[in-house]
């Protein structure tokens, strides 16, 4: 199955053994293309059943303590990057009032905040790593972060880079029957389900992770990536680009510092010297966890010169009237005046 079926599947269990009908899920967190957890722009369908609270919050810690109907909560650890914002997809990136920043100490205390609620009501606390699953760390971000959820979504790069969606978790929750009620069943089935390529190579990831070498890519690897992050925004400062990252790990999300309306061209800059996205847009990058340092300083010193050019060519000038507010009434009123004129 895919990662989005693998949250379907967790928020059904969650329902099935507590009873209860709504999921609690995060302002700006995507969990999938399932109308469930996509309220807002991209789902032509109204979402039932479905609370999108704060993040950080102590009110969204006061609605679960109070709320009787709320299944599972889930959260999807990419935000402690930037909690309560979207992406930064190319649409997000039309002025550059995106902000972002990481504080792993605040981000595992609000998930001990999180745990601590949800264990006390019997909610399920959901961790969605079908994005940051074995990134961060060994154990994921149960391990990073010192929380244990009760189920987990894995996908990605788990599959060995076939797809693949997996659920996890407590046996009381993973089961799909009731010892005293035989016919009350969570049926889930599905012809992708259990894939014998998928499952070969998972069983390869997951042996190749248990190596001694491969643990060792992980011991240390915070402080790699966050002195990889400071040289290349020291850089990208030096140059007086206007550009900087905050990262989480080894996802990197691009800040734009000064006002400018074509912050999205960045990508098809970057692609000119050489560096193609992961991501679909300017706003993120995502590496692998055994790039070394060589290969780190190319990218950064490609990076550089993809902005510097870009802003050679004049695409973030400066003048007194470009503010990000000006920028997005401006572009209200392009898409305001090209729909009254059909
Ligand atoms: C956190 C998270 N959950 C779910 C999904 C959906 O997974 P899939 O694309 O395999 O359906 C994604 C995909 O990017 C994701 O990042």
């Amino acid at each position: 199955m895919s990662g989005t079926e693998a949250v379907m599947q967790a928020v059904r269990l969650a329902r099935y053994h507590t009873g209860r009908s709504h999921l609690v899920r995060f302002c700006g967190a995507y969990h999938g293309w399932w109308d469930g957890v996509q309220p807002g722009v991209g789902n032509p369908r109204p979402v039932r059943e479905t609370y999108t609270l704060r993040e950080m919050d102590e009110r969204t810690l006061r609605v679960l303590r109070h709320r009787r109907d709320v299944a599972c909560v889930l959260v999807n650890p990419l935000q402690a990057l930037h909690p309560n914002a979207v992406p930064p997809t190319d649409a997000a990136l039309v002025d550059s009032s995106r902000r972002a920043g990481f504080d792993r100490a605040a981000y595992a205390a609000w998930l001990r905040d999180l745990r601590e609620v949800t264990a006390d009501r019997g909610i399920a606390l959901v961790f969605d790593e079908v994005f940051v699953g074995f990134r961060l760390a060994h154990g994921g971000a149960q391990e990073y972060f010192g929380v244990r959820a009760d189920l987990v979504t894995y996908g990605k790069g788990l599959g060995g880079g076939l797809p693949v969606g997996v659920l996890c978790g407590r046996r009381e929750l993973m089961r799909r029957f009731k010892h005293d009620r035989p016919a009350d069943l969570c049926f889930a089935r599905g012809t992708f389900n259990s894939h014998p390529y998928v499952m070969g190579a998972m069983h390869e990831f997951l042996d190749r992770l248990a190596t001694p070498e491969m643990k060792a890519v992980y011991a240390g690897l915070d402080e790699t990536w966050r002195a990889r992050a400071a040289a290349l925004n020291r850089r990208l400062r030096e140059e007086e680009l206007g550009l900087g990252v905050a990262n989480l790990s080894s996802i990197f999300t691009v800040l734009y510092e000064r006002p400018g309306r074509y912050n999205w061209m960045l990508q098809f800059y970057l692609r000119k010297h050489g560096l193609a996205l992961s991501w679909v847009g300017s706003g993120r990058l995502i590496f692998s966890l055994n790039l070394d340092d060589a290969t780190f300083d190319e990218i950064a010193r490609r990076f550089v010169a993809a902005a510097a050019e870009m802003l050679a060519d004049g695409w973030w000038w400066q003048d007194a009237s470009l503010t990000d507010k000006a920028i997005r009434r401006g572009i209200l009123h392009e898409l305001l005046t090209r729909r009254l004129r059909g």
